[in-house]
């Protein structure tokens, strides 16, 4: 039902400077994979076959890195190294499944949403913020699984002195598991805030949230936010919070971005053992 899915990566990534000057912020590897992969990997397993990524000026390695490299094949070819072989062969989509549509101003998530909107029809698209790295599950499966029409989020619960960071949800009815949004709203302060249910970076969103972006009305931070426009659809489609399951490490943070670092690491049989052990030497009162 869904087979698309939109992956804005124009932003200017300002908390990674400098290592962000000329490389994109979604090119930063976790172990040994950019954020970006993870993201599309996540979005594939979910059974998306349409990938649409809404770049902005220094993105051009993002494009690269989704290609073929023809002289880094060859040259693993020759030299017999057939698992690394496969592993740049097998992330490339089939020919006519990426698109890379332009965000000329940093405008906000909203916007960046809206520019694919002529790679859209009247279909449901998932929306995935590759800054978020969920860690021992396929978020976006799960919604696919879970959706039953309208709008979805992935929500979490989030310290309330956090709630400034996240798009925070209106309760309506909760099993524990899906949440009915009947209110949302973008980095409330904590004095502000109706829960401490946040929006993860994760969206099913139907077309009627389209027709309020091309408003581009500004919200928070004078952005266009995708937030007000999934607002201003309650009433008039349905509107999900599911409650993943899996961790969500926050990658657009340097401390998310280490702690993710390490429990993906820690996740790897060759390097678990060695990791550990240095750690425990190097820190032993920690
Ligand atoms: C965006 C959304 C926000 C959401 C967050 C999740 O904010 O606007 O509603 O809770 O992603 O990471 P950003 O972190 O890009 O400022």
């Amino acid at each position: 039902m869904i087979k698309k899915a939109i992956f804005p990566v124009g932003g200017l990534g300002t908390r990674f400077l400098p290592a962000t000057k000329a490389m994109p912020k979604e090119m930063l590897p976790v172990v040994d994979k950019p954020l970006i992969q993870y993201a599309v990997e996540e979005a594939a397993a979910a059974g998306i076959e349409e990938f649409i990524f809404v770049t902005g000026r220094n993105k051009s390695a993002i494009e690269n890195h989704f290609d073929h490299s023809f002289e880094l094949e060859e040259a693993l070819c020759a030299k017999g190294k057939d698992t690394a072989l496969k592993t740049v062969r097998d992330m490339i989509h089939q020919p006519g499944t990426v698109f890379y549509v332009r965000q000329q101003e940093p405008a906000g998530l909203g916007h960046a949403v809206w520019c694919a909107r002529h790679l859209i029809n009247d279909e449901p698209v998932a929306v995935l913020l590759a800054d978020d790295l969920i860690f021992g599950s396929t978020c976006m499966a799960e919604m696919v699984a879970a959706y039953k029409g309208g709008n979805m989020v992935a929500v979490m619960d989030v310290p309330k002195s956090d709630t400034g960071s996240y798009g925070i949800v209106t309760p309506g009815s909760d099993d524990g598991q899906i949440v009915d949004v009947s209110g949302l709203v973008e980095k409330p302060e904590p004095a502000n805030a109706q829960s401490t249910i946040g929006v993860v970076g994760r969206y099913i969103i139907e077309p009627g949230v389209f027709t309020h972006l091309a408003n581009q009305d500004r919200g928070a931070s004078n952005e266009v936010q995708l937030t007000d426009a999934l607002a201003r659809q309650i009433g008039k489609a349905p509107f999900k919070g599911l409650r993943f399951s899996g961790e969500r490490f926050d990658c657009g943070t340097k401390i998310g971005f280490l702690q993710a670092s390490i429990a993906f690491a820690m996740s790897r049989d060759e390097l678990a053992g060695p990791l550990h052990h240095w750690l425990a030497n190097r820190f032993p009162n920690s």
